[in-house]
């Protein structure tokens, strides 16, 4: 018993070193995957909103919850040693105001989750809710994105 105690204790301790590797493995690569999430949900919501694809709140309401489920994690995904490589598009800003870019990704938070309650009420009021998330997506890239000249 004892010795099976260690065992998993063993195990355990590998399983953390693994789950850590992974995250601090490429965190570039990792919040770069996230923002394209953001992105796809963004757009397919852009085209309902607009009226370029019919609305369907169901879908509109899961896009919501897709982006609101991002920021927590997203903003841990900046530690020292990844301003740079990976073409990282994060702005050296970032971690000269993180508590800045952490107040930017909960507007995103809260504007994502109020989407999500509008999205049931019809595509006027999505639209809205729409119309306000955008701003918080700017708000962010203006002060903490770089773009890459391509
Ligand atoms: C809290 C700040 C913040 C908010 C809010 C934010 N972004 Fe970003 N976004 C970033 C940063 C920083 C990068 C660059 C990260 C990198 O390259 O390491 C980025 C990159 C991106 C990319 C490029 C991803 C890639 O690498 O291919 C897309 C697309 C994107 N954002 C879309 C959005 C949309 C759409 C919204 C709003 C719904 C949004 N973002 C809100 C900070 C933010």
């Amino acid at each position: 018993m004892k010795r099976f105690a260690k065992f998993a204790i063993a195990l355990g301790a590998v399983a953390v070193a693994a789950t850590g590797a992974v995250a601090a493995d490429d965190p570039i690569k990792v919040r770069q995957e996230l923002m394209k999430t953001v992105g796809k949900s963004t757009k397919l919501s852009s085209q309902m909103a607009k009226g370029k694809v019919p609305y369907d709140g169901a879908q509109a309401e899961q896009a919501m919850q897709t982006i609101a489920g991002v920021p927590d994690k997203y903003v841990t995904l900046f530690p020292a040693g990844t301003e740079k490589g990976g073409e990282t598009e994060a702005s050296p800003k970032i971690w000269e105001d993180m508590a800045g870019f952490k107040a930017s990704a909960e507007k995103l938070k809260v504007a994502a989750t109020a989407g999500a309650q509008a999205a049931k009420q019809g595509k006027d009021a999505f639209a809205a809710a729409f119309g306000e998330l955008v701003k918080t997506c700017k708000g962010c890239h203006e002060g903490y994105r770089i773009k890459k000249q391509k």
